[in-house]
């Protein structure tokens, strides 16, 4: 790199002011820095939102620079839990994009009625509505009792609520309607109990599922599954990042297996995109066909 000229002595800078290539290499001196620290590998995500969320841990940390932020980092692991829950955007909720739901009873189901058994890999399950909400749907399909529902994420603090099964009884009516406009059978009311400012989901529910950390950039295959739901965390991450994401799944996939992504995201254009058939292009469902 050419030497940096100043014609007159630097100036102490505002956040705001410092050149982009000091940023770019204070970022990525962080993310090495917090990889190796603690494991976390966050070199791949995409940069654009990464520097938005670190710019207001920034801000929240009342910390001037990138470099001040990772010196924190390093030497508080409390400073590292929260950076982990602003970069692992946990947003979430029953039923979301019900038409999925509509979707995945349709074309995944009668194939899941066909097996024995099924093994279903929910991945950055997030706070675990995904997970209660296609646990509810496998049941009313009659397939949940020869389910198990593997359900992981990078962040250790969304899975304790995720096992935890309580979610924000003001945010019922609109999962209600979700679960309508998603193909639901039942009551929806039937699936849980208020107790204080909580719904509290069936235990009935997560008899099947296993809860567990794994990191996706990171951690290997750990099963053969025949369902894979990963919506909405690959729009994180760039494109190599995409390609090793979809590497592991088709390697994670039985024959024959599905594959169920968000709506903004796709195995078009990635390397594995031949070894696959549509089942539903809208709502992004494939078929592992070899
Ligand atoms: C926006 S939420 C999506 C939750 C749910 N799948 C949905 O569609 O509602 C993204 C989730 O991906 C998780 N995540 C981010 N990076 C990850 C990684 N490298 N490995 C596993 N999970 C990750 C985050 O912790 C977060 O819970």
């Amino acid at each position: 790199m050419a030497a940096r000229e100043w014609s007159s002595p630097p100036a102490v800078v505002g956040a705001d002011e410092r050149p982009d290539d000091v940023e770019q290499l204070e970022l990525e001196l962080l993310l090495e820095a917090v990889y190796r620290r603690y494991g976390f590998d966050f070199r791949q995500y995409a940069a654009a939102s990464l520097r938005r969320r670190l710019r207001r841990r920034q801000d929240a940390e009342g910390v001037q620079t990138l470099s001040q932020l990772q010196d924190r980092l390093l030497h508080e692991p409390a400073c590292m839990e929260r950076l982990l829950l602003d970069l692992s955007i946990n947003v979430t909720s029953m039923f979301r994009d019900p038409s999925f739901y509509a979707a995945f009873r349709e074309t995944v189901v009668p194939a899941l009625r066909t097996y024995p058994f099924t093994r279903l890999w929910c991945a950055g399950c997030s706070t675990g509505e995904e997970v209660y909400s296609l646990a509810i749907l496998l049941h009313e399909e009659g397939v949940y009792e020869r389910t198990r529902i593997y359900a992981t994420d990078i962040n250790e603090n969304v899975l304790d609520a995720a096992r935890a099964g309580v979610f924000p009884l003001d945010r019922m009516r609109q999962y209600t309607e979700n679960y309508i406009r998603g193909g639901g059978k039942r009551e929806f009311s039937e699936y849980y109990v208020a107790a204080y400012e909580g719904a509290r989901f069936s235990r009935s529910l997560s008899e099947n599922v296993v809860f567990a950390q794994h990191n996706l950039a990171m951690d290997r295959a750990f099963n053969q599954f025949n369902v894979i739901v990963c919506r909405n965390v690959l729009i994180y991450f760039d494109k190599s990042l995409q390609e090793h994401v979809h590497k592991l799944f088709y390697e994670s996939l039985e024959m024959f297996g599905m594959l169920a992504l968000g709506h903004k995201e796709s195995v078009a254009f990635t390397r594995q995109a031949e070894r696959y058939e549509p089942l539903d292009d809208v709502e992004r469902i494939y078929r592992k066909i070899r």
